[in-house]
């Protein structure tokens, strides 16, 4: 009807019939809308993507189609702001808890915890101890407690038994297996029948980083990367349209923390101040965990606190309120946070790399990308900042679970979905229409006046103006329904 409208060729007679229909139309709509893009029984689908450090600029740097796409036809945050320390484990485990590392307890990628006297280390099967993870619940085991389902490629802490529970799909992790064959898996979990199709989704792959620490995120060589990690993101959107689940699976790519350059001018040598001796050495740079020997932790501190302008040394207690970085026995007495393109080493010898993250995550450098698309998410829309931990309680809504206690807020980004419709109002709207014909008649006065008005009009206009007309009016009708949310 509206394309009739829009055409011009409107005929009395077409007019009329479209003034019936009108109303059935709009009521058609608006149950449509309400309901969204999932029935009664199915759950609303999520698939959450990390390249793993993806930094928040490359999109910028190198043609980025398929990025430029999914932001186009969605959302993207410009700013996001990961969590202490900015490293692989931490961020990916608060993207799926919504918390700080200090309390989900993946304080590092290499730690000790001396009430266990364990040692963790990403390079060991350390990480199959399920009592790392349990000080917190991943939203893969939430949502099948909530009677849903999950499937999930390789994501750091996705093949460990957590609170008695792996995902219902899951790959053991294998970097050597490849993005494609990841996808190919998802694809099928996605796919499966009614009862056992997945609800709930996550995709890791360890590129751009891997390059980032070994070329320098500075590299021209970075940049045949970087457009490589879109064709892969092209690859995982063709699967998702073969598969007819592209228009239905709300899909969010991002990452866990950005990279910075370092260089061999900006080495700092530990030996040079403080004999190996006293402490044991337990995460590496740039953030460096110490465990002082017995007795020794003064001695220590005092021997470095001051020496080196491009260090800062943290006793525990002192570490600042802002990085949540500090309540958690994992959490070393000595912490030695270089400053940014800084490499903390013991000495010399020993492998150096020419990029890095970790560091503060208040620094740009560190961000990660973010990109979303999907029937939850609003299109076109650009915003400017966020917090990671913001992520998980996002993520319960779309999935229409209720979230755990956690540090984001929904608050806060939900300005990046599709403004629910208006709940607020406790007048009961629907059944004005059943009992009461003064609203109907009304309404097709309005209509009938509208209608009359546009078929008139509409004519005047040429046709070559008319199809971004019908494009754009969705958009533009965004900022206005989103003011509504926030009130
Ligand atoms: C901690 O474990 C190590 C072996 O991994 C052992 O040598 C040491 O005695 C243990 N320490 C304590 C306090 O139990
Ligand atoms: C890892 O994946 C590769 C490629 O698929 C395969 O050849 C290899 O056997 C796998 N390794 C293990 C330990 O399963
Ligand atoms: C650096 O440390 C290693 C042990 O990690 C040692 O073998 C080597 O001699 C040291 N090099 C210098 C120059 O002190
Ligand atoms: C983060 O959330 C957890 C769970 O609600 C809470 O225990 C912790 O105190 C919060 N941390 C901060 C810094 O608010
Ligand atoms: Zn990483």
């Amino acid at each position: 009807m509206l394309s009739c409208l829009l055409r011009g060729g409107c005929s009395p007679r077409l007019c009329l019939w479209a003034l019936l229909l009108l109303p059935l139309v709009s009521l058609h709509t608006l149950n449509q809308h309400g309901r969204r893009s999932h029935g009664v029984n199915e759950r609303p689908k999520l698939l959450l993507v990390s390249f793993d450090g993806f930094r928040w600029d490359y999109i910028n740097r190198v043609p980025t189609p398929n990025f430029h796409n999914i932001m186009d036809n969605g959302v993207i945050v410009e700013h996001v702001e990961n969590v202490y320390i900015t490293k692989t484990y931490p961020n990916h485990y608060s993207l799926v808890t919504g918390l700080y590392a200090e309390t989900h307890g993946i304080v590092a990628n290499e730690m000790y915890d001396p009430v266990l006297n364990r040692s963790f280390s990403m390079e060991t099967d350390s990480v199959y101890e399920s009592r790392w993870w349990e000080a917190a619940v991943p939203l893969w085991v939430s949502i099948q407690k909530a009677g849903g389902r999950s499937g999930a490629a390789m994501w750091p802490g996705s093949d460990v038994k957590i609170h008695g529970m792996f995902p219902n799909k899951y790959l053991l992790y294998n970097a050597s297996v490849s993005f494609e064959t990841r996808v190919e898996r998802l694809i099928e979990w996605f796919s499966a029948p009614k009862e056992a199709a997945v609800d709930f989704g996550v995709l890791y792959w360890e590129e751009p980083d891997e390059s980032g620490h070994n070329l320098g995120p500075e590299s021209p060589l970075m940049d045949v990367v970087i457009a490589g990690i879109d064709e892969k993101l092209g690859f995982l959107m063709n699967e998702l349209k073969k598969a007819r689940l592209y228009e239905n699976v709300n899909l969010i790519v991002t990452s866990d923390h950005g990279m910075t350059q370092l260089s061999s001018d900006k080495i700092i040598e530990l030996d040079e101040y403080v004999s190996r001796d006293l402490y044991t050495w337990v995460d590496k740079s740039p953030v460096v965990a110490l465990l002082p020997k017995e007795g020794k932790l003064d001695e220590i501190y005092q021997k470095l606190v001051d020496v080196n302008p491009n260090m800062v040394v943290y006793k525990k207690e002192d570490v600042p309120e802002h990085f949540h970085y500090q309540h958690n026995v994992r959490i070393m007495p000595i912490l030695i946070a270089a400053k940014e393109g800084w490499t903390i080493m013991q000495n010399r010898t020993g492998p150096f790399m020419l990029g890095n993250h970790g560091f503060d995550n208040n620094l740009i450098s560190m961000q990660p990308v973010f990109v979303a698309r999907g029937p939850a998410f609003r299109k076109h829309y650009i915003k400017t900042s966020m917090r990671s931990v913001d992520l998980y309680p996002l993520m319960c809504h779309i999935l229409s679970i209720p979230p755990l206690p956690n540090n984001g807020s929904l608050l806060n980004v939900q300005d990046l979905l599709y403004p629910e419709p208006t709940v607020s109002t406790p007048s009961p709207a629907p059944r004005v229409y059943v009992y009461s014909y003064a609203p109907v008649v009304g309404s097709f006065l309005g209509v009938a006046m509208v209608l009359g008005f546009l078929c008139f009009y509409i004519r005047q206009v040429t046709v070559k103006q008319l199809p971004s007309l019908k494009h754009r009016s969705r958009e533009m009708s965004q900022p206005l329904l989103q003011e509504d949310l926030h009130l």
